[in-house]
């Protein structure tokens, strides 16, 4: 069975086509990165036209390139996400399904990323507990089995891919600010400051950012004053990643070991960021599962192969679902595999 994953959910419009039988086929993505760095973040209005321009155009690619002419099923982003955004995947989705008299299905964009490693050639078994990391959500969800999810902690205010971005903002390094703050680190000193790990002595597994992100200000602040900020830059960089990367490391260290989980899957953009790659791996005693870097960020490829998992509720077209708030804990499990 093919399925053909599409992905409106924020500033990248995804697109593949996963088959059941050969694994993935061909995926396309257009980044809209360019297009929202001038107002230093996603401007929603922007997101939704650009993914209309570029939906149908990499549709036709990866159908082309997998050289199959009609999916079995057509699996889309329904939320959460920008909510204009998410309609573009999803009336596309619809409407091709009517078109080409194939099923849809409905898919969590968080989902999506918890399951991406399943594209990888060593996929993770059930149970396990991921570490989902991306710009809207930092989560430890206990996965036990498809749509089996329970929530252990989350963000108490900003994410930390928000808190990558707005350090990264606060240094000057534009937007999307992950993948820049990251580079500049390499050539700085971690040891240079001492910024809090925030909530590590706290019981429970949440996370909180906006301590760090306070220091990391006051520090800007105070290197500006000096007038050395240009040269402290790279040390606030390094400095500020090895705070963010070992708080979320000792959170799910300490999560895995209260579940009794010997897996961790690292997911969603900021599970790209090399020293947490390396680091959770060399920490953790049981076995540690990534995607590959591109399909760390948003994709098409995790929607389809989602989707793909899920294939049992695929369903004729009959609305367009967009949800911009859905917690991952109301997913079910499949009847099939309950
Ligand atoms: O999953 P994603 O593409 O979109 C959301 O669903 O949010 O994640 C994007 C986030 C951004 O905050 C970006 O700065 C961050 O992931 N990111 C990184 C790296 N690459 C992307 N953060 C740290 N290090 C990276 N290498
Ligand atoms: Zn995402």
């Amino acid at each position: 069975m093919n399925v053909l994953g599409l992905e409106t959910s924020c500033d990248e419009t995804g697109v593949a086509l996963y088959s059941t039988e050969r694994g993935l086929l061909a995926d396309a993505l257009h980044s809209q990165v360019d297009l929202h760095a001038v107002y230093g973040g996603v401007v929603p209005e922007i997101a939704s036209r650009d993914h209309v321009r570029m939906l149908l155009p990499l549709i036709r690619k990866v159908m082309d390139e997998a050289g199959v002419e009609k999916p079995d099923a057509i699996a889309y982003t329904a939320g959460p996400g920008l909510v204009g955004a998410l309609m573009v995947a999803g009336g596309m989705a619809n409407g091709l399904g009517i078109a080409w008299g194939c099923p849809v299905i409905a898919v969590h964009h968080m989902e999506g990323h918890l399951l991406a490693p399943m594209l990888e050639s060593e996929p993770p078994a059930f149970p396990f507990l991921a570490l989902l990391v991306s710009g809207g959500h930092s989560m430890l969800i206990a996965v036990r089995a498809l749509g089996d999810y329970r929530l252990l902690g989350t963000t108490l205010d900003d994410a930390v891919g928000e808190a990558f971005d707005k350090t990264a903002k606060l240094l000057g390094l534009g937007y999307p600010g992950g993948p820049a703050l990251a580079a500049l680190a390499e050539q700085g000193d971690e040891l240079a400051i001492e910024f809090p790990r925030p909530m590590l002595h706290k019981p429970g597994f949440d996370f909180s950012f906006s301590g760090l992100k306070t220091a990391v200000m006051l520090e800007v602040r105070k290197a500006q004053a000096e007038g050395v900020l240009e040269t402290r830059k790279a040390d606030i960089a390094a400095s500020f990643q090895r705070a963010a990367v070992d708080t979320l490391i000792a959170r799910a260290l300490k999560a895995a070991k209260a579940e009794g989980l010997d897996r961790i899957v690292v997911a969603g953009g900021v599970g790209a960021n090399k020293l947490l790659r390396k680091d959770i791996a060399e920490r953790f005693d049981g076995a540690v599962y990534y995607p590959r870097m591109e399909f760390c960020t948003d994709n098409g490829a995790m929607i389809a192969v989602a989707g793909a998992l899920r294939l049992g509720e695929a369903a004729i077209a009959d609305e367009i679902k967009a949800q911009p708030r859905w917690s991952l804990e109301t997913l079910d499990v499949p009847p099939a595999r309950q």
